[in-house]
């Protein structure tokens, strides 16, 4: 059972092929997510995970750029994905434009919905966009003129168009992948739903619902973000990373290839990238034991207030307890 450099790809349901371990990059900063990308590309990272809200795939693009002039990697050896923000649900075509400007590329490999519900569209005194804006009461400036069937339907044009090879969407539950799925207007199938999955969320219903309908499921927050360390020390992970003479972040990671999704552990910290590619076979037996923790914990920590739209419509009959891990340090201009 040794630990192995884990370079597998799935196909996905429009026949292109992802690598089963991506990079993430939420709140890989300035000045570091530069190095991180390169860095991974040394180590043999070949899928990046960012988006338009992480405010870095400027530098990420700078990175990109200077692997390609090294000759570190060939562009179609890289998958690159990135996100959609909710201020963009009217015009994803002009979005995705911005973001392969800011990433020096001609395509990405998959442009995602970030998540379920559309933002106001507003401009600070100095003209650039406002990532979220607030009503009076404090709560998110939702416009709800827009919605995900419609923007679905600009998506579907971008695959035609060059600009992404793939489209898929992210926070996605049973029931909004369901009235997606029923649209009329719904003519690609989304070939992936990102969504919060870890040692303390589960979420077994939405996995099998997904694979029922040829969606892959990618794993965010697979350490438990800004709270890895709550994860990284559950006795459980810690006995199997001693058994598998692993970390116990390739534990979790490996169970989460295990239980069959892709998984986009983050770090900006040159070993951490290198050894996060490198995982484990678990056994059945092993798998279900860490499942068994998960089923008394079900914990998310990233669920910002997007009321009065609910968009885990779900967690209250799941029993899910929910709190942001993180706390948005200027709302203004960056988000989650
Ligand atoms: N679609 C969405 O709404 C959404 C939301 C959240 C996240 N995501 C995606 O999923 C990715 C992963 O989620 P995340 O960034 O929130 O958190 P994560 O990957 O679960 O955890 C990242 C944390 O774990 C630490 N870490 C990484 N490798 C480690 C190791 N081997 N040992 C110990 N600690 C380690 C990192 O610190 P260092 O960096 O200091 O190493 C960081 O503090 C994001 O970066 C993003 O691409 C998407």
């Amino acid at each position: 059972m040794p630990l192995t450099k884990n370079t597998k790809v799935v196909k996905l349901n429009d026949g292109n092929e992802i690598p089963v371990i991506g990079l993430g990059t939420f709140r890989s900063g300035p000045n570091e997510v530069y190095q991180a990308v390169l860095d991974g590309i040394k180590a043999g990272v070949r899928h990046i995970d960012t988006a338009y809200a992480y405010g870095n795939e400027e530098e990420i693009g700078t990175a990109l750029t200077q692997a390609f002039k090294e000759g570190l990697v060939k562009r179609e050896e890289l998958f690159i994905t990135t996100k959609m923000w909710g201020v963009d649900y009217a015009d994803p075509e002009s979005a995705i434009k911005l973001s392969l400007k800011k990433l020096q590329l001609d395509y990405v490999d998959l442009y995602m919905i970030h998540w379920p519900v559309a933002l106001t569209k507003k401009f600070d005194a100095a003209g650039n966009v406002v990532n979220v804006s607030y009503l009076p009461n404090g709560k998110r400036d939702l416009d709800h003129s827009n919605n995900f069937v419609k923007t679905w339907t600009y998506f579907q044009d971008l695959v035609a168009k060059g600009l992404t090879k793939s489209i898929g969407v992210s926070n996605f539950t049973i029931a909004k992948l369901t009235e997606l799925l029923a649209a009329p207007t719904t003519k690609i199938v989304p070939c992936v739903n990102q969504i919060e999955a870890h040692l303390y969320l589960l979420q077994p219903e939405l996995l099998a619902f997904c694979k029922s309908k040829g969606i892959h499921v990618e794993a965010h927050t697979p350490l438990g973000g800004a709270d890895a360390a709550e994860l990284l020390k559950n006795p459980v992970i810690v006995e199997l990373a001693k058994k598998y003479q692993a970390s116990s972040a390739q534990i979790l990671i490996s169970w989460a290839l295990w239980r069959g999704t892709i998984v986009l552990p983050k770090s900006v910290k040159a070993e951490r990238i290198h050894d996060n590619l490198f995982t484990v076979e678990l056994s059945n037996e092993d798998g279900e034991k860490i499942n068994a923790i998960g089923k008394n914990a079900q914990k998310r920590f990233v669920n910002p207030d997007w009321s009065p739209f609910i968009v885990f419509d779900d967690d209250e009959k799941h029993g899910v307890v929910g709190a942001s891990g993180w706390k948005n340090p200027n709302p203004t201009t960056v988000s989650n």
